[in-house]
Parts: C-alpha cells; sequence; structure tokens
C-alpha cells in the first residue's frame, strides 16, 4: 500500500527521501514521487514503476531543497501513471497520501463549482485543490490545511509541504498509521518506523484524528477535537541491517530461512520453565470465556481457520472464524461471554481494524496477535499477543503465518488449562513437542532441492488444486494463496473431502493437484479422495512423511518427504512446504518473487 516520507533536514531531502522510500518498498507500489521546497520554491519529480525509474529521472533532473515529501503509490482511484503519482499539487500547495477519501465527488464537485480544474483522477488531489482552495480566500497554511483536513472523510494519512516555507509540514493521520521522526534539528515523517529507522531512532505515533504542525525544531499535535496533545517519544529498536537479503536472493527466500530461529523466539516468550503458558501483561483467563470469533485477512485468516480446529478439539471452546472484509458489515451479534481475536502480520490491516473496532464494547475481551506492537491493532486491544516474527519485507507472509500458528497453539493451550480440560501431562508433551519445533522446521528446510525439482515442474501448470483434510485444510488453503499470488498460476484448494461434490470435474492429466497429509488419522480418508484423483489423471503431488509416502506414493507423480512431527502441530510443519513450492515456482518463472503485481503488504485501504 502506498508509503509516506517526509523530512525537514539539514541536508539535501532528494537521495533520504529515496532511501526512506526504498525502505518502504516492500509495501507494494507502481509508481513514486517527491517533492521539495527549494529557496522557496515547491518541485516535484514523479515516475511510474519502480523506484529505480524516479532514481534515473533524479539523475537528469535533479531537484534540490532541504525539506520535501515522498510517497510510494499503490494504485486505487486511476491508473498508475505519472499524472496520478504523488505528490500532488494544486499552486502552493503539494501532498502525499495513503487512504482514501471517501467523499472526493463531493469535494470535487464543490470546488468544480468554484471553477476549480482537475488534472487527475485521484481522490488525493482534491485535498491538495481544497487547500489552496482556503489559501486563496486567505487562509494561511496551516489554518488551510487544518479547514481541508476538517472536511474529509474516509481512512488518511497525509503530509503537506508549501511554496514559500522550507521550514513547515503538516501531517495528520485518520485510518492509515504515520510516525514523526525526531532528529537533532531535523524532523521526519513515516508511514512506519522502518522507512525512519536509519534517519532517527526517536519516535512518536499520531492517534486517530490527530494534525501535526512540524518545523525542524518543533510539533505541535492537536488532536481532533483541536486540543493540544502530547504523545509519547519512544526509542525504537529496528536493526536496520535486518531488513536487507541477507545474502539470499529474495526476501522471501530469507524470511523462510529465517522460520527456526523466530519461532524459537517467540516460544521463549510465552513458555515459562514451569511447562505452563504464560501471557504478556495482564494476560487472558479463559474461565469465563464462551465462545471465540477470530477476524482476519488472507494468510492471517487460514492462521484463525487453523487455530479453530485446535480451539474445538483441545480446549473444547465453539470457534467463529470470518474474513473482515465480510465480517464488519455482517453486523453479527456479540453475545456475552465472547472473545473477539484479530490476527493480522501488520497490525494496519484497514478491515481488520474495522471489525476490531465494531467488536469494542461488546465483547468481552479483545484480543490480538500481531507482528508489530505499535500497531493499530496491538494498540485498541485489551491484550495484545506479539507473535516476534521480526521485520517481514516479502510480500507473501511466510515467517509470520508460522509464527502466527505457533503463537495461537500456545494460547489454545492456555484456554484448555484454564477452563480445565487439559491435564498437567498431555500440556507437558504438547510443551515439549513445541520445543522441538524449530528443529523440525530445520529438517524441512532440508528438503528445499527436492521442492524446487517439484517446483520446476509445477512451473509450466494452468492450473493447480491442493486438498487437504482436517487442519490440513487451511493449509491447502494457504498452499493455493502462496502459488497463486507469487508464481500468478490459477490455484485452487478444496477440503478433500469436498473435491466429489464438484471440483472433481476439473480434474485431468493437466492438472497438478497437491495432497497435503501426514500420516494422521484422517490420512487413509485423504489418500482415498488421492486415489480418486490418479484414477481420473491427476497428477499428484503427495506431501507426507515417511509412513504416510511408503504406505500411499505409488503410482503419484511427485512427492515430498517432511520429517515426522506429534499431529497438532503438522500444520505449522505443512506450512513449508507450501512456501518453498510457491517460491521455486515463482523463481522458475521468472516473476518478481517479494513485490508481485498488484499486491501490497500492508493493506490500509477496505
Ligand atoms: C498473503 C498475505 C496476505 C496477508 C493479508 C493480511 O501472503 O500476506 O494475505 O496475510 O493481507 O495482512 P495482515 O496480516 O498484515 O493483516
Amino acid at each position: 500500500m502506498c508509503g509516506i516520507v517526509g523530512v525537514l533536514g539539514n541536508h539535501e531531502a532528494a537521495p533520504i527521501l529515496v532511501e526512506a522510500l526504498k525502505r518502504l518498498e516492500y509495501r507494494g507500489y507502481d509508481s513514486a514521487g517527491i517533492a521539495t521546497v527549494n529557496n522557496g520554491t515547491l518541485d516535484r519529480r514523479r515516475a511510474v514503476g519502480k523506484l529505480v525509474n524516479l532514481s534515473d529521472l533524479l539523475v537528469h533532473e535533479p531537484l534540490t531543497g532541504k525539506s520535501g515529501i515522498g510517497h510510494t503509490r499503490w494504485a486505487t482511484h486511476g491508473a498508475p501513471t505519472v499524472t496520478n503519482a504523488h505528490p500532488h499539487r494544486a499552486g502552493g500547495v503539494a501532498v502525499v497520501h495513503n487512504g482514501i477519501i471517501e467523499n472526493f465527488r463531493e469535494l470535487r464537485e464543490e470546488l468544480a463549482g468554484h471553477g476549480v480544474q482537475f488534472v487527475t483522477e485521484t481522490d488525493t488531489e482534491t485535498v491538495a485543490l481544497l487547500t489552496q482552495h482556503y489559501m486563496a480566500q486567505g487562509a494561511d497554511p496551516v489554518a488551510a490545511a487544518k479547514q481541508a483536513l476538517s472536511r474529509l472523510t474516509g481512512a488518511f494519512a497525509l503530509a503537506f509541504l508549501f511554496d514559500g516555507e522550507d521550514d513547515l509540514m503538516i501531517a495528520a493521520r485518520k485510518g492509515s498509521p504515520l510516525a514523526i521522526g525526531y532528529g537533532t534539528g531535523e524532523m521526519f515523517v513515516g508511514s512506519d518506523a522502518i522507512a525512519l529507522s536509519p534517519l532517527t531512532d526517536r519516535i512518536s505515533y499520531l492517534e486517530e484524528g490527530d494534525t501535526a504542525v512540524i518545523t525542524r525544531t518543533s510539533v505541535e499535535i492537536t488532536d481532533s477535537a483541536g486540543a493540544v496533545v502530547e504523545r509519547p517519544i519512544k526509542t525504537i529498536q529496528i536493526d536496520s541491517t535486518r531488513i536487507d537479503k541477507g545474502g539470499h536472493k529474495h526476501f522471501m527466500a530469507k524470511e523462510i530461512a529465517e522460520q527456526p530461529g523466530v519461532l524459537g523466539q517467540a516460544l521463549q516468550h510465552y513458555l515459562g520453565t514451569d511447562s505452563e503458558i504464560h501471557l504478556p501483561g495482564a494476560g487472558l483467563d479463559f474461565a469465563g470465556i464462551e465462545r471465540i470469533t477470530m477476524v482476519a485477512c488472507g494468510t492471517a485468516f487460514y492462521a484463525c481457520l487453523t487455530a479453530k480446529y485446535w480451539f474445538e478439539q483441545i480446549a473444547r471452546i465453539p470457534v467463529e472464524v470470518d474474513v473482515a472484509s465480510e465480517y464488519r458489515y455482517r453486523e453479527p451479534p456479540i453475545t456475552k461471554g465472547t472473545l473477539a481475536i484479530f490476527v493480522s502480520q501488520s497490525g494496519e490491516t484497514a478491515d481488520t481494524l474495522a471489525a476490531l473496532r465494531y467488536c469494542a464494547g461488546k465483547a468481552e475481551k479483545i484480543a490480538s496477535v500481531v507482528n508489530v506492537p505499535e500497531s493499530s491493532i496491538a494498540r485498541e486491544s485489551d491484550v495484545a499477543l506479539p507473535i516476534y516474527a521480526g521485520v517481514e519485507v516479502g510480500v507473501a507472509s511466510t515467517k509470520a503465518f508460522t509464527c502466527q500458528l505457533t503463537v495461537l497453539f500456545m494460547l489454545v493451550l492456555k484456554a484448555a488449562r484454564d477452563r480445565g480440560v487439559l491435564d498437567a501431562g498431555t500440556l507437558d508433551s504438547h510443551v515439549q513437542a513445541l520445543r522441538g519445533l524449530p528443529s523440525i522446521i530445520n529438517q524441512a528446510l532440508e528438503q528445499n532441492a527436492a521442492m524446487r525439482d517439484t517446483a520446476y515442474k509445477l512451473s509450466t501448470a494452468r492450473d493447480v488444486l491442493f486438498l487437504g483434510r482436517g487442519q490440513m485444510y487451511p493449509l491447502a488453503l494457504e498452499g493455493a494463496l502462496k502459488l497463486k499470488e507469487i508464481s500468478y498460476i490459477h490455484a485452487e484448494a478444496y477440503a478433500s473431502g469436498e473435491l466429489k461434490h464438484g471440483p472433481i470435474a476439473l480434474v485431468d492429466e493437466e492438472v497438478p493437484v497437491i495432497v497435503m497429509a501426514p500420516r494422521d488419522a484422517l490420512f487413509d480418508k485423504t489418500v482415498s479422495n488421492m486415489q480418486e484423483v490418479m484414477a481420473r489423471k491427476g497428477k499428484v503431488i503427495l506431501i507426507s512423511d515417511a509412513r504416510g509416502l511408503s504406505e500411499a506414493s505409488q503410482g503419484v507423480w511427485s512427492s515430498i518427504e517432511m520429517p515426522e512431527i506429534p499431529d497438532a502441530l503438522a500444520p505449522i510443519l505443512y506450512a513449508l512446504p507450501a512456501q518453498l513450492l510457491a517460491y521455486h515456482t515463482a523463481v522458475a518463472k521468472g516473476t518478481d518473487v517479494d513485490q508481485p503485481r498488484n499486491l501490497a503488504k500492508s493493506v490500509t485501504v477496505e
């Protein structure tokens, strides 16, 4: 999604802005631009495509000035063209924006009534034109920007720069995150702390409805009621050296390989020496919880679906799982005793955040499972459970998924203990299994070459099906999502028992069918469904353990051996082949693995 940076500095702003935008690249974008104020005059450069195009443009048409704003745009209103790229400019105002201005059509009509001309298809241009309109009526830049902000509905983070003002930047937040970075005689703004990490580690986050008037030496923040407020400045630890590929070809490969280490960290934070599960802060008591509602998007939604099997089987609590974009408009009744759990890597996904706000005040408790502890979702929860995956840059979520699953599994154990349905001996065996997880994941990574060979075969397919039964069904869904998002191969997943109710019509000798089936209690059932596929010449790729393969691999097109693992933890392990098959297929096809087309990392619009 769009990324914003801003600087009021003591050095040339353009290279600082471009470097900061590079650190936001992971969010996904299709054009980029910067504007600076040089000797009191606003100027801008914009380019379609990757940041390298903007850098090339700046070589031929440099932009000087020590104050500036920059933007990576993920197109919503209007195609990714230079004209639609940010910063948008109207007279003496330049604006960058993340989010959507929902009432931009009404505002456009109103401005058109005043004879104002529009040159772009974007909602953002309206903000620049409205501010310019108020300035033309005599308002100073601060008053004009505040007046314009008071007219906007929707979700946004905005930064403004003005002609004739090289020591002034205005930043505002309503719905999309925005951080202010404090330097020495310099100030910065950014969509997240990662963008600002080499510039400063002193960060404050604007709250909903805040507007900040920033100079090199001062920040005045007003809240939605117009009262001057203080927002705490925190020292953030982001090691910018960790935001590189560490010798890997892609961030995704690095993040897959990091899983044994980050899972170990997550375990360390929740497991005590006493074999009990320890939640951070005030924690959660499941004794009074009667049901759970879990809400998330994409991969995080599949983590919730997996956790549903665990919560119901191990902790005996009924669980309802919903995609956030549906949940928020369904207006579900929330009864007393409901725990609402929101799962989000970024902690900023607009639909998940809106669903959380819908539940606030209705549910007994709001808990979140997040990777970014400073995120909006974490801050608005009663209990935020960090997953300790570290910064995830690849658009396709990998290590965050396995860390989400691991933390959710520990939450299930805690719930089962609180409800008195898990004895100490069984808890201890689950905990021992968890402690062994990092080394089992390491063994799975040793299958990398086998997965690459299978992926090479997959790379020429047009359609791929994934099958799984029970707790492996969400993994099949995750495998299909991973494959389609980075290799652009059409992939669908089905509960294996559901295949014969329709989708089996798709099976022929052209269609690879990936079956995820550890040798568990449901193995024989899944193998029967696999036989149905092979009887119709489907090309089966069986992913199982040594026992499963020895019993059922005859006649399959390809097989991948996973290490043995206690049944309950199999979904965490089988995420690895899902990720590696997608990764190697994408590499074989030559797609942009870390920034696949049309996708954004942090989805801050609905
Ligand atoms: C897929 C992927 C997405 C995200 C989804 C939710 O690989 O990464 O499906 O899982 O956009 O994002 P978060 O977890 O940040 O709420």
